[in-house]
């Protein structure tokens, strides 16, 4: 029986227009979306005029984004979305090192530096050795991985935020393990910093009475053939933001150890080990 659309059989109406032979899984993913977005708006009664807010606001979210600014991942960023998808599908057994948010930061193809090599070309912050071993979940070192690393400069922007005022490929390299799996390399005590937030998303967290800021963290993707991609950050214990991440990335495995170093050139040390599991 044919019904027209009313308030209250409104999903149910719009979803029955679909034909699911088409494409069997966007008509599942469409038919939960608009099951859900249909009980939002009866969930808080939205006005006209809040939805015309809403729109307005998607639209510039749509206008801001370009080559160099996706302002939509940070809108799913802030909302957690971005987060809960890696979660739903990084689930890992216990022991093997968490993933987190990739943001928008990484650059593919960063110089392939020397184990032990220095990443921080600007000359600012506190110098920090980042050490440990890529190892499998029986403890086995990984030999061949690649452990991409990037991280803020000492004011809290990457090179790619500055281009012209930092040297190209500041805070950024990729360092391939030997036999014992172990990686080293020398950057900065990472600081911590605010997301882009000159655009709606920014304007959004204000109204909501949200900071923008990132604790400090190291970037990883640690890649190993036969391995699962790794994406994630270490973050530096006692960070201010730590518990109120804008983009929610922090996990407990996560905090490492920065620990003073009183010799030499160097002021801190961060041991940590990256545990990849098989394919
Ligand atoms: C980042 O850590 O680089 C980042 C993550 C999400 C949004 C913005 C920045
Ligand atoms: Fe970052």
């Amino acid at each position: 029986m044919m019904s027209y659309f009313t308030e209250a059989n409104s999903a149910e109406t719009v979803n029955a227009r679909m034909d699911p032979a088409t494409n069997p899984r966007l008509a599942v993913i469409m038919a939960s979306l608009v099951r859900h977005l249909h009980a939002f708006a009866k969930d808080v009664t939205l006005t006209q005029e809040e939805w015309e807010t809403a729109i307005a606001f998607l639209t510039r979210t749509g206008q801001m984004c370009s080559g160099e600014r996706q302002e939509f991942i940070l809108l799913s960023d802030v909302l957690g979305l971005s987060m809960l998808v890696d979660a739903i599908n990084n689930r890992r057994p216990e022991g093997a090192t968490e993933n987190t948010v990739f943001g928008p930061f990484h650059v593919p193809d960063a110089p392939i530096r020397e184990m032990g090599a220095n990443i921080s070309l600007d000359g600012k912050g506190e110098s920090c050795l980042f050490e440990g071993r890529v190892l499998d979940l029986d403890g086995q070192p990984v030999e061949g991985a690649c452990v991409d690393v990037w991280s803020d400069n000492a004011d809290g922007y990457y090179d790619v935020q500055q281009p012209g005022i930092q040297p190209r490929w500041n805070n950024r390299g990729r360092f391939f393990t030997g036999p014992d799996g172990a990686y080293a390399f020398r950057g900065i005590k990472p600081v911590s910093y605010p997301i882009p937030d000159d655009g709606p998303v920014g304007q959004m967290l204000g109204q909501l009475g949200r900071h923008p800021y990132r604790p400090a963290h190291m970037h990883y993707l640690v890649t190993a053939p036969g391995f699962q991609k790794l994406v994630t950050h270490t973050f530096v214990g006692g960070d201010d933001y730590l518990a109120s991440d804008a983009v929610f990335g922090v996990k407990t495995t996560l905090v490492a150890p920065f620990e003073p170093v009183t010799s030499g050139d160097t002021a801190w040390r961060s041991p940590f080990d990256f545990v990849l599991v098989r394919e």
